[in-house]
């Protein structure tokens, strides 16, 4: 013979059901509000825990198996509510904002990021001077990046371009983004006979992060392979690309450099846009400003591409973007490119020709 108290249970739980279906089924409440009435610490479910405390010992068990199955029978009743309010919430939202292509633009919406248009302005300058537009892969082989740049696998130079590794169990060879563009020396060559002239600008990934490196950034490579190339015309060529961008008041100087795929190699330092040469926060007080890399093809890289290293010769440069954007519009925090911000991003408001 069940007690009193256990029929009661038994009761109220058959009343609260009916009470539970009758409210979602009317959908007048919130689902949230459904759950905090039922389930919330003050709730039904806690009034019942009350009354099983009440059963005497031999019944608490079959009481507690009743309120428990209620209790799952309301929470798989909220989840189910819950989640069909999201998916109706999603399609009214999609339909609620369907974009009509027929209207006009709004010319004075959206502007180029400041890389964009630094970019940009790159392109129209390589375009003058008769180089083409060349794209290569950001994920690559450790061969176009390293090996055939004549970085052997051990070499030491390899430390300075801290590399992401891309976990690829299936390749014969590390596979890697790219840590510069010259990857796309390589792929060009490898694709194409001379006589070359090409300029790729790209994004690059290094495992660097503070005031002046991101973990991926841009860069933009130049590449000239004929059978009379000199040094002194490569010095031309990245003068007056400095001037097209900077101003005509640019000057340069190359000092010495090492990059095992060139020989000789240099580094190409142009006068502080700032202070002009004075001395300033910018340029540490040198007067100079470090921008780019440089040098005569190494005569490796031309024969791993199949090249006559005796018939061709050619050279190659590298400029970072990010840091000619930082340059040209006065930013001192490259991270800041980065980072999404309208208040930073609308200070240009350089607008879609
Ligand atoms: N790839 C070099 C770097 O990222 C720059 C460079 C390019 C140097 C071409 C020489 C020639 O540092």
């Amino acid at each position: 013979m069940k007690t009193e108290a256990l029929l009661k249970l038994e009761q109220s739980i058959g009343e609260l059901k009916k009470e539970f279906i009758s409210k979602i089924e009317s959908g007048a409440q919130k689902v949230d509000s459904i759950r905090v009435e039922y389930m919330g610490k003050k709730g039904r479910l806690t009034s019942l825990l009350e009354t099983l405390v009440s059963l005497p010992k031999e019944e608490k068990p079959e009481g507690g198996k009743l309120v428990t199955g209620f209790r799952t029978f309301i929470s798989e009743k909220i989840e189910e509510l819950k989640k069909n309010a999201q998916s109706s919430n999603i399609s009214k939202l999609l339909s609620d904002s369907c974009v009509d292509v027929s209207l006009p633009v709004d010319s004075n919406k959206g502007s180029l990021h400041p890389i964009m248009h630094m970019k940009q302005e790159i392109i129209e300058a390589f375009h003058k001077l008769g180089f083409s537009y060349c794209d290569g892969p950001e994920v690559d082989f450790d061969f176009y990046n390293f090996q055939a740049l004549n970085f052997s696998p051990d070499h030491p130079a390899r430390d300075m371009q801290d590399t992401f590794f891309v976990d690829d169990k299936s390749a014969s060879e590390p596979v890697l983004l790219r840590t510069h563009t010259s990857n796309i020396q390589i792929h060009t060559m490898l694709d194409r006979t001379p006589p070359i002239k090409i300029f790729a600008p790209g994004r690059t990934f290094r495992c660097d992060s503070d005031v002046t490196h991101t973990p991926m950034f841009h860069q933009v490579e130049a590449l000239m392979i004929d059978q009379a190339i000199s040094f002194a015309d490569m010095k031309g060529i990245i003068l007056w690309f400095l001037r097209e961008i900077f101003g005509q008041d640019v000057t340069i100087r190359l000092r010495p450099s090492y990059f095992p795929f060139v020989e000789p190699g240099g580094e190409v330092d142009m006068r502080c846009v700032r202070c002009k040469g004075e001395g300033c926060n910018i340029c540490k007080g040198t007067g100079w400003l470090e921008i780019a890399g440089c040098g005569m093809v190494h005569p490796n890289v031309l024969e791993a591409v199949g090249y006559d290293s005796e018939r061709y010769m050619g050279f190659a440069f590298g400029f970072g973007i990010d840091r000619m954007a930082m340059l040209k519009y006065d930013i001192s925090d490259s991270r800041m490119f980065y980072e999404g911000d309208k208040n930073f991003l609308s200070q240009f408001p350089i607008f879609l020709k």
